[in-house]
């Protein structure tokens, strides 16, 4: 029986996704290293930091551990950047509706994110305090595909993890919840996971679920 769903939140509640692409690009065209949309579906889900190394794997000379923090330090100001433009528009109608639905049905809504940025945005597209639960890059020392993430959140909300749905954009993240023994639903990049216990190409098809 389903009681609560963990959300992954960039490419699942927001577009996001996108623009850790842009950053990543911005950061990686300036210092001439190779970085495309293939490499990049390999960082959905993934650190800050693991994802700075799968960058480097086409790099053609060795970064200190400074050079390393001085780029994802640049890398994440790009992206703060772009995230300042983000307002309540950017979340979807569907997205809202559905979430709105799915709490009338009384489930608990958390989000389960690797993203230390998490908080700010769900404050820019005005969802701060609509979830039960956040579970976010800031309280997990591992990151997807490690379990950590959800299993705070479903700790937060008090459920066992079997009773939870986990709903996912990234490979890794369907991974974390098949490790974690939650229910798992794939979206967008994951819709075609084959770890993916549901595979769906909509928002509102969760409500089919529950
Ligand atoms: C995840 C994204 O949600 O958060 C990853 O899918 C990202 O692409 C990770 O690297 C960490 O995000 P941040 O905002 O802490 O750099
Ligand atoms: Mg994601």
């Amino acid at each position: 029986e389903i009681k609560g769903i963990i959300f992954d939140l960039d490419g699942v509640i927001c577009s996001t996704d996108e623009y850790h692409y842009q950053a990543w690009k911005k950061m990686a065209d300036h210092d001439g290293i190779y970085f495309d949309r293939k490499i990049n579906e390999r960082l959905r889900g993934v650190s800050r930091a693991a994802s700075l190394e799968i960058i480097l794997e086409k790099a053609d000379k060795q970064y200190s551990d400074e050079e390393k923090l001085a780029l994802m330090t640049k890398k994440n100001d790009l992206y703060k950047e772009l995230l300042s433009a983000m307002t309540e528009a950017d979340v979807s109608k569907e997205v809202l509706d559905t979430l709105k639905e799915l709490r009338a049905k009384g489930l608990k809504l958390a989000i389960g994110s690797s993203s230390q940025n998490t908080k700010l945005i769900l404050s820019r597209i005005g969802l701060l305090d609509f979830f039960d639960g956040i579970s976010d890059g800031t309280i997990i020392s591992q990151s997807k595909p490690n379990p950590e993430v959800f299993i705070k959140a479903a700790g937060i909300l008090q459920l066992k993890n079997e009773n939870c749905f986990v709903v996912e954009d990234a490979e890794a993240g369907i991974d974390a919840a098949v490790a974690g023994g939650f229910h798992s639903i794939g979206i967008g990049s994951a819709s075609s996971y084959e770890k993916a216990e549901h595979k769906i190409n909509s928002f509102r098809e969760i409500i089919n679920l529950v």
